[in-house]
């Protein structure tokens, strides 16, 4: 019998379980391949990586791939609001269209906005370590990596407290279908379609409040970009809504994806317990370790050139975040964990160019106050009884289903 599994299997579970090796073998024998498998090209050098990012050819307007890979047989109509207002987002924009929308968005996120919630988020991670403290365990996932983002932006847009479990709700079902990998596509891309409309509607009227009374929350400071883009109410709410989305599943996933690389270094564990000021450093060393989001995608929309290679219009490109991470070229003993890493910063765990996330510094800030309040109170972390869950069913998302620690 032939072998007819392809040379770089991605679906494979034990590749997608230990996906490093595969992106190291492939980076090192065809940096730009073409796979039939995911009928696209991968891209795993850095410096192609880099030169993918800045290429303008390659598109964002890839809304269709996003939505026919959740729906696949279903009816698209299921889904025709989540299309809508997603398609108004500066995530799936280019050129002067995106320009104008990241406009809005950097008001929300200057640094001096970031510096404003770092009380916020220090106090819903004390919150939250506070509920698990005397029980000596708690699932890494399910007590503090989820309950995180969701409080922290909540507080930031200022949601009252009454309106939030139907605001988690709805933005856990709609990022859900951005960043999760559905079961039952129907009734999750259902679900995602009714938490866009909520959203949307919560958001609509929420702008109509704050446009007559401003405060210092985040609604407001975005506020502040709507005339100078000339935004209308939709764009602002979709901008709004994909603030929401886009921090979520990947946050949750990024603090998973440290605590465990933390947890198997005991001695950078010891280090950071010894010194929690260190919590900046080893958070880039994790966003590079292991990023919450390996690969993103682009369509080609005429002609370029990548690492040598001709691509053409139509044509999928995976861009390898995580596999640029682990480049010898960039990053010396690549594999190792260090936080003591000198240029562990220059990793792309948030991609280039102009669609670099918004909001890395609030990630950073979350995950920042998350190892030092686990450093300072918890500092004999050790992995539960249970095994960790890890959750890695395509090549973009990687995070865990779960991760049990004692202390
Ligand atoms: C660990 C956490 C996070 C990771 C790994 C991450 C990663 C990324 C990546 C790779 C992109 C580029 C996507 C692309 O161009 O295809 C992106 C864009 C974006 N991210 Fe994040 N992100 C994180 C957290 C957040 C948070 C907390 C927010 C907001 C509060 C946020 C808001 C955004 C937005 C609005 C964009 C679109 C920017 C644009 O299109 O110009 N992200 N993120």
């Amino acid at each position: 019998m032939f072998d007819t599994r392809p040379a770089y299997d991605f679906t494979d579970p034990e590749n997608l379980t230990a996906l490093y090796p595969l992106l190291a073998r492939l980076q090192r024998e065809v940096p730009v391949y073409w796979s039939e498998q995911l009928n696209a090209w991968v891209v795993t050098r850095y410096a192609d990586v880099i030169a993918a990012l800045r290429d303008p050819v390659l598109s964002n307007r890839r809304l269709e791939l996003v939505v026919g890979y959740q729906l696949r047989d279903s009816d698209p109509a299921i889904a025709k609001d989540y299309e809508r207002i997603s398609a108004d987002t500066m995530l799936f924009r280019d050129g002067a269209e995106h320009h104008r929308l990241r406009t809005l968005g950097n008001r929300g996120f200057t640094p001096s906005a970031l510096e404003r919630a770092r009380p916020t988020v220090q106090r819903i991670v004390d919150q939250l370590l506070d509920k698990v403290q005397a029980a000596g365990r708690m699932d890494v996932v399910t007590d503090l990596a989820q309950p995180l983002p969701s409080l922290t932006i909540a507080e930031l847009f200022g949601i009252p407290k009454t309106d939030r479990d139907l605001f988690q709700k709805w933005s856990h079902d709609a990022a859900k279908f951005l960043g999760g990998n559905l079961t039952d596509p129907p009734r999750e891309a259902k679900a995602a379609n009714d938490g866009m409309l909520g959203l949307e509607a919560y958001f609509l009227n929420l702008i109509k409040h704050r446009q007559g009374k401003p405060g210092d929350d985040l609604l407001s400071l975005l506020l502040a970009g709507q005339a100078e883009g000339r935004l209308s109410a939709e764009e602002v709410s979709a901008q709004c809504i994909l603030i929401l989305i886009a921090g979520h599943v990947t946050t949750i996933d990024l603090t998973g994806n440290a605590i465990n690389a933390l947890l198997d270094h005991p001695d950078q564990w010891r280090a950071l317990v010894a010194d929690p000021s260190q919590a900046p450093a080893a958070v880039e060393e994790a966003l590079r370790y292991d990023p919450a989001v390996p690969f993103i995608y682009r369509i080609v929309r005429g002609d370029t050139q990548i690492g040598g290679q001709k691509m053409g219009p139509g044509q999928v490109v995976y861009i390898g975040l995580g596999a640029a991470n682990r480049d010898p070229a960039v990053f010396a003993n690549p594999d190792a964990f260090d936080i003591a890493r000198p240029n562990r910063g220059d990793h792309v765990s948030f991609a280039a160019g102009p669609h670099v996330c918004l909001g890395a510094g609030l990630a950073r800030r979350e995950l920042e106050v998350a190892l030092t309040g686990l450093a300072r109170r918890m500092p004999n972390l050790r992995r539960g009884a249970e095994p960790p869950v890890r959750r890695c069913e395509n090549i973009i998302f990687r995070g865990f289903h779960s991760l049990p620690v004692e202390f």
